[in-house]
């Protein structure tokens, strides 16, 4: 059953407050939940009905409206609604009691918690069970004191004490109202770290990190990262926490990162738990990034919430562009960026392009946890990002308060954000409301030109965005483009616009809003080379007319604003990469090595700008490690049509190859520079020690591919010797793509060495099932099988099979096994974690069969109807098998 963002209504009836009581025990969980009802319909009219979202899983005991129980016949029930009639005038109280079987409320490592956004509380007790029913809670907790000592809710602990029969209880009040998406419960038997934050306004606030015993130690990461986060947002947004206690759950069962109940965030353990030799630089970036993006969640998510599911983006937009603010501000902002813009580019514009494709704000959803997508998180970031870069960071800023001042305490739309950045600004914002309805990413395309005689430099730009699913006619979206102009000597020539009074700058944004449009800059007093879409300014797809090899050269040696000096090398990568495969796929040579021959070799120019990147030392190396970094295959997907992946994989490594062998002793200096890194001790956080380890192990990932043997012998050496995961495991990863015996000894040392620790046995996981060399198939089938493994674990399945799906050789094998394998796992998980298994299919190519050959796309759509015709089907895999059987 489809939902539709035009059929919203106001919900009937509102709710003044909600009590709770859960009697926790192993097989059944008894729940009593009162409701104070509010009438929301007018006075004038007769009550209407009231429809509260249940699911078949909860055993109603009985209900008590006004106080006075109802008789089976006085209510109705189905599956999902439970429906009372003939109900009093004003305000009354309703009273349910029930049984519930572990939905939106569930056991992980023997301990209760809860998860439920998006609509997980209607699996806990009947409820208005909609983001726009705000409610003050007061939840009171009963389990067994010895295997639940502790006992937690939203809000302040009112009471607690002991029972009889060895039980004990918690009384915990939430004094902000909120949505029952917002609610969380734990009980459980749990370790506590607790530390204490004194905010801007003198209150000191408790913090506590519960785990379980065997992982306490490993907290101490996560607690920095929510002390800086908290600290950021005071001084970035004036933003202050506002309860006395704030408290982070791990669990190792979670479908997603994390979940940010009020006061009661609950975690993903991997992005909570981090040590030096059991997490890498990147682990340890992303519990910063994500425990930061859960606290930021306190204000733009809870203070102010969703009005309904299709704003989603209102909050999670939001969000993640102050996480990304956040991190670059914590570490180097410009390799932040080029971080971000390569996760868009490689994911969000795939899906952008697929059969999934939606606005950020969706029109419709068969099931909401389908939407919880890159689309609504990473391009919603680049939405919010466009009023920055539009209105400056004090613009920006103004926006915000006033967005807080009009809703606190409210539940709105991505309109009422829009309104409040163009009314603290006094700007006309309504153009970007075409950002929230499009699907698909805009081309633009520029031609630019000097005139010597005018010293007149103009540049033409034009957009378009390509039809999507449901969307055939597009109109043009307004684009922010920043740009510069540099000289032939590398300097930034300053910027005069014709018709803009602004002073001169050496960067400027050109808001491009029509299909076509021309700027002019005067007093140019040189032909430039343009430095164009500077920091990214818009989530596009860019060409430039006639931009030439030398100029990306050019701009890769000179270019000021270090994303487009990053994309100057993407785009000679991509380029070369695109001419390779083409002329590999054109050749009628049988053998693989003979058509990569006749691919053509590669240019001098380019191994020589890469190398000189390589070896300048004034670089920041996390730079570096990028800017050297071939694109990634799915950047080229889609763009070359009826790809073959394998080949396109064989062309990259070849490239890899290439490179590897011509600037071997630049990428040997390259180690040899940053090699003091792993002798120093591990400083979490510290950008330089962790920026040595990217150039480094880029540079030895490089050499690997040369299947030199003392290259081999040592990667395997450096996988007993590392005093860091991140060395660690950058080593295994260079073994693993190919079979050797050094691979075997490898991969079973480590084993040995981490068979306890289930964080990381994910690495080891996801390593193996992801390697590429032919055949690997049976050893992903007997992974499946390993005691490592739970296919219950969600993090396990994403660990394997999303690695999998990342393999070209494997997935695409071109005997159909990889397709067949995927399909009949997406079935096995289907029966167990519906959430899970939809983002197996969404995670797939299956959602962009089209951009494939032929005999692939035949094999895809087979195994895509094959999903489809199973029985008894989750709700959320149809949705997007059928989508994209639909393409
Ligand atoms: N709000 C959470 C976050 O982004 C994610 C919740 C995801 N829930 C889901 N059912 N997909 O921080
Ligand atoms: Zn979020």
């Amino acid at each position: 059953q489809t939902i539709y963002r035009k059929d919203y209504t106001p919900t009937p009836y509102l709710i003044k407050h909600v009590y709770l009581e859960f009697l926790l025990n192993e097989d059944s969980t008894h729940v009593i939940s009162r409701l104070s009802m509010l009438p929301n319909y007018g006075s004038a009219s007769a009550p209407p009905i009231l429809e509260l979202d249940g699911r078949k899983d909860i055993k109603l005991l009985t209900v008590k409206v006004a106080g006075k129980e109802l008789q089976p016949s006085e209510y109705d029930l189905t599956e999902k609604l439970l429906t009372l009639s003939k109900l009093p005038k004003g305000e009354f109280e309703v009273e349910i009691k029930e049984n519930t079987s572990l939905e939106g409320l569930y056991k992980s490592g023997g301990n209760f918690c809860t998860q439920c956004e998006a609509e997980g509380f209607r699996g806990i007790t009947y409820f208005l069970d909609r983001p726009d029913v705000m409610a003050k809670y007061t939840t009171r907790i009963e389990a067994d004191a010895k295997s639940y000592p502790v006992l937690l809710s939203n809000g302040n602990l009112l009471e607690q004490g002991s029972l009889e029969g060895g039980r004990h209880f918690a009384v915990w009040e939430d004094p902000f109202v909120k949505p029952c998406y917002l609610f969380a419960l734990v009980a459980g038997d749990l370790a506590v770290r607790e530390d204490s934050f004194k905010t801007m306004s003198g209150r000191t606030v408790t913090l506590r990190i519960y785990t379980r015993a065997k992982d306490i130690d490993r907290v101490a990461w996560a607690m920095e990262s929510l002390k800086r986060a908290m600290k950021w947002d005071e001084d970035t947004f004036g933003l202050e926490y506002d309860l006395d206690l704030f408290n982070i759950v791990a669990v190792d069962d979670f479908n997603m990162g994390a979940m940010e109940n009020k006061s009661l965030n609950i975690f993903n353990s991997r992005l909570v738990i981090a040590s030096p030799s059991t997490s890498t630089d990147m682990d340890y970036s992303r519990v910063e990034g994500v425990v930061g993006h859960e606290y930021f969640h306190n204000w733009t998510g809870n203070r102010v919430t969703c009005r309904d599911w299709f704003q989603l983006t209102l909050k999670e937009g939001l969000t993640v562009f102050r996480d990304q603010e956040f991190s670059a501000d914590l570490n180097s902002r410009p390799v932040k960026r080029i971080e971000d813009v390569m996760r868009l580019r490689t994911a969000q514009f795939v899906e952008d392009a697929g059969s999934m494709a939606h606005p950020i704000r969706p029109d419709s959803y068969i099931k909401m946890d389908n939407f919880y997508t890159l689309t609504v998180y990473e391009k919603g970031a680049e939405i919010v990002r466009l009023y920055q870069t539009l209105l400056g960071k004090d613009g920006f800023r103004k926006g915000m308060d006033l967005y807080f001042k009009r809703h606190d305490g409210q539940a709105v739309t991505c309109d009422d954000f829009r309104n409040a950045m163009a009314d603290a600004n006094g700007q006309d914002l309504s153009a970007f409301a075409a950002w929230y309805a499009q699907a698909g990413t805009p081309h633009v395309k520029i031609a630019a030109s000097y005139n010597a005689a005018n010293r007149t430099y103009t540049v033409k730009a034009s957009q378009q965005t390509l039809p999507s699913p449901g969307q055939s006619e597009k109109g043009p979206v307004p684009i922010p483009v920043a740009v510069g102009l540099l000289g032939q000597d590398g300097t930034e020539l300053p910027l005069n616009l014709k018709g803009e009074s602004a002073e001169p700058a050496t960067t400027k944004v050109l808001l491009l809003t029509e299909k076509e449009q021309e700027f002019v800059f005067t007093e140019v007093s040189e032909k430039p080379v343009p430095s164009l879409l500077r920091d990214f300014s818009a989530p596009v797809k860019l060409e430039v007319e006639g931009q030439t090899e030398d100029e990306l050269v050019f701009l890769l040696a000179h270019d000021k604003d270090a994303f487009c000096r990053w994309e100057a090398g993407q785009r000679l990568l991509r380029s070369l990469l695109t001419s390779l495969y083409t002329s590999a796929s054109a050749s009628k040579e049988a053998k693989l090595e003979d058509r990569l021959s006749a691919a053509g070799a590669v240019p001098d120019k380019i191994v020589a700008a890469i190398g000189a990147v390589l070896s300048d030392k004034e670089l920041d190396g996390a730079f570096v490690a990028a800017a050297i970094s071939l694109p990634a295959a799915a950047e080229l997907i889609g763009s070359i049509p009826n790809i073959d992946p394998v080949l396109l994989h064989n062309v990259r490594q070849y490239l890899v190859r290439e490179l590897a062998a011509r600037l071997r002793p630049e990428l040997e200096a390259a180690i040899k520079r940053n090699e003091s890194a792993a002798g120093a001790s591990y400083v979490p956080g510290d950008s330089k020690q962790a920026a040595q380890r990217a150039i480094k192990n880029k540079a030895l990932s490089y050499l690997s591919a040369l299947k030199d043997p003392q290259v081999t012998a040592d990667l395997l050496q450096r996988t007993r010797s590392a005093t860091n995961m991140t060395d660690q495991i950058s080593a295994l990863a260079c073994l693993v793509d190919s079979e050797s015996p050094e691979r075997e000894i490898a991969l079973a040392e480590f084993y040995e060495q981490w068979k306890d620790d289930g964080l990381v046995m994910l690495k080891w996981i996801a390593l193996q099932a992801g390697s590429n060399f032919e055949g690997n198939l049976k050893n992903v089938e007997k992974l499946v099988s390993h005691p490592a493994f739970s296919i219950t674990n969600p993090n396990a399945c994403y660990s394997l099979f999303l690695a999998f799906l990342r393999s070209p050789v494997n997935f695409h094998a071109a005997d159909g096994s990889g397709y067949t394998f995927i399909a009949d796992s997406i079935l096995k998980v289907d029966k167990i974690n519906r959430q899970v298994a939809s983002r197996m299919v969404s995670s797939s190519a299956f959602t962009a069969w089209k951009d494939y050959d032929v005999e692939r796309q035949q094999m895809m759509k087979e195994q895509l109807a094959r999903i489809n015709a199973e029985n008894g089907l989750s709700e959320n895999v149809f949705e997007i098998v059928s989508k994209s059987l639909e393409g």
